[in-house]
């Protein structure tokens, strides 16, 4: 297949054509594009019968740890109630003193930032690479002082970060890495799964997630760091371990219930469909844009596979050109494709308000209270961030969209660019036209 089997020469829906999709396409939040189906049921069916909703006396949640674990090649994996819980339960197993760096990402679901946050750490951002939205060795080598306790950098849309390079960087240095590999359940690269090269590494299995229960979340944790994270997120209780009930520590109830498991243990068995069904339409994108001039879509390196939680695209002028970067919505909005400009939004996390005003309400200031010298979050602390979110539109990808859907998504982005400058030749501005 070529790009040019896409592209259609009618009058593109911004300036006044026929759109190339009027069928809401399949996404993550209408339900359409999961596959739940029998399967999940009768295993919440089965839950339910059993009467035991907990984890204590049930068995979804244990299974669903083994089978993770198995899946990954590694020893334990601990079922918690969302990936921001997971990454809670991970910082604070690595008992760092409070006030010590986390370097990390500004590209990347607020989840990461709030568990840094919660453990009383500071949050310090790396700069990403311009192609990828990732941060690299060398980003967070330049970001790392003498208060450094860990590195935290994110698998983004589906892609693998660099973690094997990343690990060695944390070890040479005498810092801990945790992955958060939430958008990249068994992506792998040439040196493994994500999410098998941290000290403790984290997955969230929220709605749009490639293996889902709605919320949950699981900590894949080295031996040492095992018992404490299983400690923290059951209120510091090692249930069944001990005679009585000792509490060694204060912890948390971040438990997976049941239920949730259940579903995520059908979703873990459908994984390889999973993945099979979005890396199958996702191809279908790729063949239609990769030598389009001035548009890149984010593809596998050499070795890699890639599970596929997001599709983004980049127009790199588009990062000047906000009036062109609002037009390319709108077109994209008008031919029936819900792109969304950036990722998080357009700009980065740390221009967020949350964080301009250190933290919130509640806080008292911390974790930055704790800190000698307290980080400012500027514009232009990571200026390929910056630009990386202001070049980007970003879909939400599932296996629920077909080849067929693939291919009018591929329709509309084609059409999106040359839509956009004929609308913003003329002199009207974008805000004030239909
Ligand atoms: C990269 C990343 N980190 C953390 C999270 C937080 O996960 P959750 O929404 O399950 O708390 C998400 C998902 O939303 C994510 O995509």
């Amino acid at each position: 297949m070529s790009g040019e089997l896409f592209r259609d020469t009618g009058l593109p829906a911004l300036l006044g054509g026929e759109p190339v999709r009027t069928a809401p396409l399949p996404v993550a939040y209408n339900g359409s594009g999961r596959l739940f189906g029998p399967q999940e049921e009768e295993a919440v069916r089965a839950v339910l019968r059993r009467g035991t909703l907990t984890r204590w006396g049930g068995t979804a949640v244990d299974a669903l740890e083994r089978a993770w674990a198995e899946r990954l090649g590694v020893p334990h994996a601990l079922a918690v109630s969302s990936g921001t819980a997971s990454l809670h339960v991970a910082l604070a197993a690595l008992d760092l003193a409070p006030g010590s760096e986390v370097v990390t990402t500004p590209i990347t679901d607020m989840g990461t930032i709030i568990a840094i946050v919660q453990a009383n750490l500071v949050p310090v951002f790396a700069d990403v690479a311009p192609e990828t939205g990732m941060v690299t060795c060398e980003t967070v080598e330049a970001a790392m002082t003498a208060r450094t306790g860990a590195i935290l950098p994110v698998h983004l849309f589906g892609r693998c970060a660099d973690t094997a390079e990343l690990r060695a960087l944390a070890d040479a240095r005498g810092v801990y890495l945790v992955e958060d590999a939430s958008q990249a359940h068994f992506s792998y690269d040439r040196e493994g799964f994500a999410g098998t090269h941290g000290h403790i590494s984290c997955f969230s299995l929220q709605q749009s997630k490639v293996v889902s229960c709605g919320e949950g979340g699981i900590v894949v944790a080295e031996g040492r760091f095992h018992e404490r994270t299983e400690l923290l997120q059951n209120k510091g209780w090692l249930r069944g371990r001990q005679g009585g009930r000792a509490y060694p520590m204060v912890g948390l109830n971040y438990r997976m219930p049941e239920l949730s498991a259940a579903v995520a243990l059908c979703q873990l068995g459908r994984a390889t469909e999973i993945i099979a069904r979005r890396r199958r339409s996702y191809a279908v994108v790729v063949e239609a844009l990769k030598n389009e001039p001035g548009t890149v879509i984010a593809t596998e390196r050499p070795g890699e596979r890639a599970s596929w939680w997001a599709l983004c695209v980049r127009w790199p002028e588009l990062a000047d050109e906000p009036e062109l970067a609002a037009a390319v919505e709108k077109s994209l909005q008008a031919d029936g494709v819900p792109f969304a400009p950036g990722y998080i939004g357009t700009s980065p996390l740390y221009l967020s308000a949350a964080l301009q005003r250190r933290g919130a309400e509640g806080r008292h200031g911390l974790p930055w209270t704790l800190h000698p010298e307290p980080p400012v979050y500027r514009p232009g602390d990571c200026p390929h961030a910056e630009r990386f979110l202001r070049e980007s539109f970003v879909l939400n990808w599932n296996e629920g969209i077909t080849p067929d859907d693939a291919a009018d998504i591929a329709r509309a982005l084609l059409r999106a660019l040359p839509a956009a400058r004929a609308f913003t030749a003329s002199a009207v501005p974008v805000g004030s036209r239909p």
